[in-house]
């Protein structure tokens, strides 16, 4: 039966029902499991199992679409709703080629989890205005391009179980206005950022997080935080505030390094720790940010937690640095003049 008299069929059976109210048609489609649950603005397809070669017509003013595990390929017919605001489609195997989206200027909800996507969809021209929440978790996504966000207003974007291999323009989806959540949790542990993000890019974008808007959650495994934020020598160039700034907006984020560990010493922990103190965040030492942090000391076994005192302590870091051999930029004159001693001793030391 082709599929032509399938929508025949069902629009005639459509033209018997009162399209104001809302009915669960068993074996809506002919020839399929699918059930179809429908009501002026919405349908749901359920239980079709991968069946289906497109989406069926109805004829109303459908703004939202539910069907999962339905299709065996992109509907093409999708683009006959124009209006849909709430498009779910996870589950369905679509070929990356010919996901389009371009003609649903209305979206505000995509869900394109679980479709075995090899690549982000094309979002670059500007008529997404609306989309906010993007699902593209649970795909087979290797490279992220934070350029393919820049036009839109997304609150929560959701990447993780993506075997991400690497990720450009970072810097992109930290600007992101009215950004709340970003999952990047990848199912590869070790993700290439392609470039860092500049002192520069880091003070216009701790300008941005100046006013207090929300914080916004990043879960991240591929790339830890100290790869991300400027390095401790850079804290004083990009100024005190600022820096407070970038770890208060983080605060509520998790970095969880596992292949990728950096390598710290006295020096640096001590450095992170200062200005982490610094925040002004009630639960900061409860934070996900706090627990989750770590770096790996130069013993190359223990993972020191980046921001917690006790393991500056603990593991019998100078409480001054005074024999660290890596004296801070942010230090105060005192202190290097101090380092400068202990060097002046161990030099003494040395030619005895
Ligand atoms: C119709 O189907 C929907 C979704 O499967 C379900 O939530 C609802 O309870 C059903 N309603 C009736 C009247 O069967
Ligand atoms: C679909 O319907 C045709 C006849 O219209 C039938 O030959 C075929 O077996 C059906 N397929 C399934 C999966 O039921
Ligand atoms: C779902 O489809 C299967 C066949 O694919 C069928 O056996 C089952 O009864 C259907 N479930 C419902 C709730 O209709
Ligand atoms: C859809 O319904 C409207 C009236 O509600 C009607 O004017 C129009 O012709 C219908 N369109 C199709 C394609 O059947
Ligand atoms: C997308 O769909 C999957 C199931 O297919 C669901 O688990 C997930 O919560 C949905 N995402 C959003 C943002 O609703
Ligand atoms: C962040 O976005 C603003 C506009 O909202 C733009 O002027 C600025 O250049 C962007 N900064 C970065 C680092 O992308
Ligand atoms: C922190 O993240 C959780 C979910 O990951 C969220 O429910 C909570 O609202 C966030 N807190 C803040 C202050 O944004």
């Amino acid at each position: 039966m082709s599929a032509a008299v399938h929508q025949f069929f069902l629009f005639c059976f459509l033209l018997l029902i009162n399209s104001t109210k809302s009915y669960n048609l068993t074996s809506c489609i002919p020839n399929t499991s699918c059930q179809c649950y429908l009501t002026q603005y919405a349908f749901i397809l359920s239980n079709c199992s991968h069946t289906l070669s497109d989406v069926p017509i109805f004829n109303s003013t459908i703004t939202k679409i539910i069907a999962r595990n339905a299709f065996t390929q992109w509907p093409s017919q999708l683009c006959k709703y124009s209006k849909i605001q709430i498009l779910d489609l996870s589950g369905s195997y679509f070929d990356s080629e010919f996901v389009d989206i371009s003609c649903l200027t209305q979206l505000i909800h995509l869900n394109l989890s679980n479709t075995k996507l090899t690549k982000i969809p094309n979002f670059h021209k500007n008529f997404l205005n609306y989309l906010q929440i993007l699902d593209l978790s649970n795909n087979n996504i290797k490279i992220l391009d934070g350029l393919a966000f820049q036009s839109l207003n997304l609150i929560s974007l959701l990447l993780q179980n993506n075997p991400m291999e690497s990720i450009e323009h970072l810097e992109i989806l930290f600007n992101l206005t009215n950004v709340e959540l970003i999952n990047l949790h990848s199912s590869n542990f070790d993700v290439t950022l392609k470039q860092s993000l500049t002192i520069d890019q880091w003070i216009d974008i701790s300008h941005q997080w100046e006013t207090p808007k929300k914080i916004f959650t990043i879960r991240m495994n591929g790339i830890p935080l100290q790869r991300i934020i400027p390095k401790p020598d850079q804290f004083q160039i990009i100024s005190v505030d600022a820096m407070k700034n970038i770890l208060k907006m983080f605060i509520n984020s998790t970095f969880i390094s596992l292949a990728n560990t950096p390598i710290c010493n006295c020096a640096h922990l001590r450095s992170y720790q200062r200005y982490f103190s610094y925040i002004d965040y009630q639960k900061k030492y409860s934070s996900p940010l706090f627990q989750s942090t770590k770096c790996l000391m130069p013993d190359g076994s223990t993972y020191a937690p980046l921001f917690d005192r006790l393991t500056y302590i603990n593991l019998r870091c100078p409480l001054l640095s005074k024999i660290s051999f890596f004296p801070l930029l942010t230090s105060s004159s005192s202190t290097i003049y101090s380092v400068s001693i202990s060097f002046f001793i161990i030099y003494l030391f040395l030619i005895c």
